[in-house]
């Protein structure tokens, strides 16, 4: 199955803050860094390095040959990505002392993807391809209704949440990965309780697959057949910018790999909890063998610990 990711591509200017700045306030930043980065440009690298055969479109400017060049880097196929005549996209990020964020994108070339750019791009897939979307790119309600003609697998990441998604029809849509506040909007509840998020979700788009993610809480997974939760494993955090995008990719990889759900799951939650030990968003996404390596550390210390108890 090859996996097109039809999404952003921005340039990162990340601040480490002590405090995030309030209204009328100055404040200065500990450390600066620029990372490649974007919703979509995130997920593709997550999706190469755990393994998917994974095609990167979508628009980038004059200035973005680092973003194409950092995806390529990383084995993603770059060939059907576009230059535009505005500056490529980018992010300011403050990163504050805990390792959570504020983020502001400015679209830049990501808003010249056009219908005629996406009709184009999907001549080169068929329906045993799949089609992943975030919200930081233009026509996406396009993009959803023209490669659920193709009968291509829809996934769709609505985020950043906006009113725009109103005008997509979820009802084409075959995973919806997303996080509370999303979950919460898209389902049109007001709840605090993931399991009614979902169970909200899943009765207005039942032929979706859905994915909550809940931060330290962990994430939960449901489809027609299926519903369980997945814990975080612990870690130290440092930033956790692009910590959702590395389980967007490693979540979608195991399942285009033929991984069963909650092993897709699981692996999606290490690499995650791998990331937010790290600075930056692309750089912070483990490869797999290190995923593969801990995995396997993890389980046996369940395992010498299950003996343990057992001998009392
Ligand atoms: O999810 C993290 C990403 O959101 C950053 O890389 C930034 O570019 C924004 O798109």
């Amino acid at each position: 199955m090859k996996i097109l990711n039809l999404g952003s591509l921005n340039i990162d200017k990340t601040y480490s803050v002590n405090h995030y700045a309030e209204a009328g306030e100055t404040i200065q930043a500990t450390t600066h860094g620029e990372f490649c980065g974007g919703k979509g440009l995130n997920q593709s690298i997550a999706l190469a390095r755990a393994g998917a055969d994974v095609f990167h479109a979508g628009c980038i400017g004059q200035d973005g040959n680092i973003l194409s060049e950092t995806l390529a880097g990383a084995g993603v196929k770059t060939e059907l990505i576009r230059k535009s005549q505005k500056p490529s996209g980018h992010a300011v990020i403050q990163v504050n002392h805990e390792g959570q964020n504020k983020i502001m994108i400015f679209g830049g070339a990501n808003s010249d993807v056009t219908p005629e750019y996406i009709d184009e791009v999907l001549e080169h897939f068929n329906r045993e391809d799949m089609l992943l979307l975030q919200n930081e790119i233009s026509n996406v309600p396009y993009a959803i209704e023209k490669a659920g003609e193709k009968g291509m697998t829809v996934v769709f990441n609505p985020s950043p949440i906006s009113s725009s998604i109103e005008q997509c029809d979820l009802r084409k849509v075959d995973y919806l990965i997303l996080n509370e506040v999303e979950g919460r909007k898209l389902a049109g509840t007001d709840s605090e309780n993931p399991d009614e998020i979902l169970k909200k979700l899943h009765s207005k788009y039942p032929q979706a697959v859905v994915v909550l993610t809940l931060g330290s809480r962990g994430s939960c997974y449901m489809d027609e057949k299926e519903f369980f939760h997945q814990e975080i494993f612990p870690a130290e955090v440092i930033d956790t910018t692009g910590a959702g995008d590395t389980f967007t990719g490693y979540f979608l990889a195991g399942i285009a790999r033929g991984k069963q759900p909650g092993e897709a799951m699981k692996y999606a939650a290490l690499a995650s909890a791998l990331s937010v030990g790290r600075h930056g968003a692309s750089p912070s996404i483990p490869a797999y063998e290190e995923v593969h390596r801990e995995m396997m550390m993890k389980m046996s210390q369940a395992r010498l610990q299950d003996s343990l108890r057992e001998l009392g």
